[in-house]
């Protein structure tokens, strides 16, 4: 799948995103190795703590049904190019560390960079 499929598929997903704090959705979709996409929104709770983003609910998605090679992941939010916050980065490079990470908008610019890139030094096993 291409880069530009992939985008779309987390542009697409966004609009379930459950933000009713933030009013910030966020998509993302994770294309593992076998070529299924998995997508993922940040679902959020009353209780701030318990909110959950996108990536790691993609991710968590995948895991659950039995994927362990992912290849890349598309980010899209309300941003010039929607950054994976410092949690879903540890979260990711425990599972992906080279996955690609297409950092996008939904006008469909995105940037296109790495988890070890966006982790350096990171806490690993
Ligand atoms: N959010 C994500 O879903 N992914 C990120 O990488 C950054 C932040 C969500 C969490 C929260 O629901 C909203 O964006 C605002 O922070």
């Amino acid at each position: 799948m291409d880069d530009q499929a992939l985008l779309n598929l987390a542009i697409e997903v966004r609009k379930y995103a459950y933000c009713p704090y933030s009013n910030f959705p966020v998509g993302a979709a994770l294309l593992c190795a076998d070529g299924k996409v998995y997508t993922g929104v940040n679902v959020e709770n009353v209780v701030n703590s318990l909110s959950i983003c996108a990536e790691r609910i993609a991710l968590s998605k995948a895991i659950s049904e039995g994927e362990h090679d992912f290849v890349k992941i598309a980010v899209i939010c309300d941003a010039e190019h929607c950054q994976p916050c410092g949690a879903c980065r540890q979260v990711l490079y425990e599972h992906a560390p080279d996955l690609e990470v297409l950092m996008g908008n939904p006008q469909g610019d995105f940037k296109r960079t790495t988890i070890r890139d966006l982790l350096p030094e990171a806490f690993s096993r």
